[in-house]
């Protein structure tokens, strides 16, 4: 019998054997804070467990079905934000830009691929960073690395760097207002977003297809135009369900602090957002992280880069998705440009012998970073949009489907990443480089990417 109709429906799905949620503190657990003080550890979370939760599971399940309609390809999801949140960063216009650009982008694709988009944030919570290292040495001295405003301090002195206990409570508060925010924009209609005539899109000039992006602007205008003509209603109200916050989630306990049982509701959610992912380097099987991912209700996304083989993914939609439910599963692919036609292929054939419904998605930013002569981090735009064109070619001459992208990018004018219309040089990046972790697409170069993707698309179907 074919693995895929052998699969049980989402009625069947049942409680994972054997976990609570803090069974995953039995196993090895990669990436975490070393805290000086256990009992200050414990009695913050001992607070953090008591306080009001981000999201709720009404929300969890609704972005559970969605992913499950785009993994039918009725939907493809947009993901998007800064690779790391900073505490100081939690202010007005940089959560209105980040939102703007999120959803003129998703504008854009719903506009040109003709189906709705789903849109996550990579934020309310992004403050926790992996590190390929436990310890950074400078001028000879040693200190604990940074690893987000989560546990510890940027700036290179002792009392920076030591994991901060305190810093769970900000970090809870910090999400908490920017979800707040970000619900009460989404809900209010933020009409500017929602008519091109109102975008910025000078850069447009710059491109070689400036043409048919401005055509493209003038289509979406004149489609909005004709649904407010018809419907008597203004465009831009959008519902609050339609936005859904994600984050790596990589601080265990912090984790497992915001999760909870919900009344009349089976098995456990995991407040803090809608859609925790697993990184690339916490993603063992036999780790902490897969531990705790497998008995939250949460739709999960795992993190696929070059180093997974299909015996390893496999194993993982076993462990993760036992029951094949749909809408749970989100894999993430990030291979880069010069390793995707090598690397992916296999994977999306063990997927598909496995049978477990997927979404799958791709993240042309973490495997395309490189650094400059001058040793600055960056991303070549020519490189990221490449990889999002291999990628499409890939799922379709595979008999898969690409069903979304994942990005890092700001809605402001940033220089962190090259190319893009404007063609910004190495040069360029000293003028605005702001990330303390990775470069960002900027507010430009997120749209025209958007804007190249329906591009892509149109021509491949
Ligand atoms: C990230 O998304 O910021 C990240 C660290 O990615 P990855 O785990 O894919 O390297
Ligand atoms: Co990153």
């Amino acid at each position: 019998m074919n693995s895929k109709s052998a699969r049980p429906s989402v009625q069947t799905v049942k409680e994972p054997d054997n976990w609570n949620p803090e069974s995953w503190q039995d196993f090895n657990a990669l990436q975490q804070a070393s805290y000086p003080d256990e009992n200050a550890l414990q009695h913050v979370l001992g607070q953090l467990s008591q306080l009001p939760p981000l999201v709720t599971s009404w929300e969890i399940n609704t972005l559970r079905e969605q992913i499950a309609d785009a993994q039918q390809g009725r939907r493809f999801m947009l993901q998007g934000g800064d690779c790391a949140e900073n505490f100081d960063e939690c202010t007005s216009p940089l959560i209105t830009n980040r939102l703007k650009v999120l959803l003129q982008m998703s504008l854009v694709l719903v506009h040109g691929l003709q189906m709705p988009v789903l849109r996550v944030g990579r934020y309310a919570g992004q403050y926790a960073k992996p590190r390929s290292s436990d310890q950074e040495t400078r001028d000879g001295v040693t200190l604990p690395s940074y690893r987000g405003d989560l546990v510890n301090s940027i700036e290179f002195n002792e009392a920076a760097r030591i994991p901060d206990p305190n810093r769970l409570i900000q970090a809870h508060a910090s999400s908490a207002l920017t979800m707040n925010f970000v619900r009460a924009l989404v809900d209010g209609g933020f009409a500017d977003l929602h008519h091109p005539e109102y975008w910025d899109l000078s850069w447009v000039e710059h491109s070689p297809l400036a043409e048919e992006f401005h055509k493209l602007a003038e289509n979406i205008g004149r489609s909005l135009k004709f649904l407010e003509t018809i419907s008597g209603q203004d465009a831009g109200t959008l519902r609050r369900v339609d936005f859904f916050t994600s984050h790596e989630a990589l601080h265990l306990h912090y984790e497992q602090a915001l999760t909870r049982k919900v009344p009349r509701q089976w098995g456990w959610f995991n407040l803090s957002t809608h859609f925790p992912w697993i990184g690339m380097r916490t993603a063992a099987l036999d780790g902490a992280h897969v531990e705790y991912f497998r008995g939250i209700r949460n739709p999960l996304g795992i993190k696929v880069g070059p180093g997974m083989d299909v015996d390893w993914l496999s194993r993982l939609l076993d462990v993760l998705n036992p029951d094949g439910e749909a809408g749970r599963i989100v894999l993430i692919h990030r291979m880069g440009e010069n390793l995707i036609e090598d690397k992916l292929p296999p994977l999306i054939q063990a997927v598909q012998d496995n049978g477990s419904p997927v979404l799958w998605i791709c993240d042309p930013m973490h495997g395309n970073t490189e650094s400059t002569e001058s040793g600055i981090k960056t991303r070549r735009f020519r490189k990221i949009m490449h990889e999002v064109d291999l990628a499409f070619d890939i799922h379709r001459g595979s008999n898969s489907r690409l069903g979304g992208v994942h990005l890092e990018l700001t809605g402001e004018d940033v220089t962190e990443c090259t190319g893009g219309a404007r063609d910004l040089s190495d040069e360029d990046l000293k003028r605005a480089y702001k990330s303390t972790v990775d470069p960002r697409l900027n507010y430009e170069q997120s749209l025209e990417l958007a804007m190249l993707i329906v591009r892509k698309y149109a021509q491949s179907s």
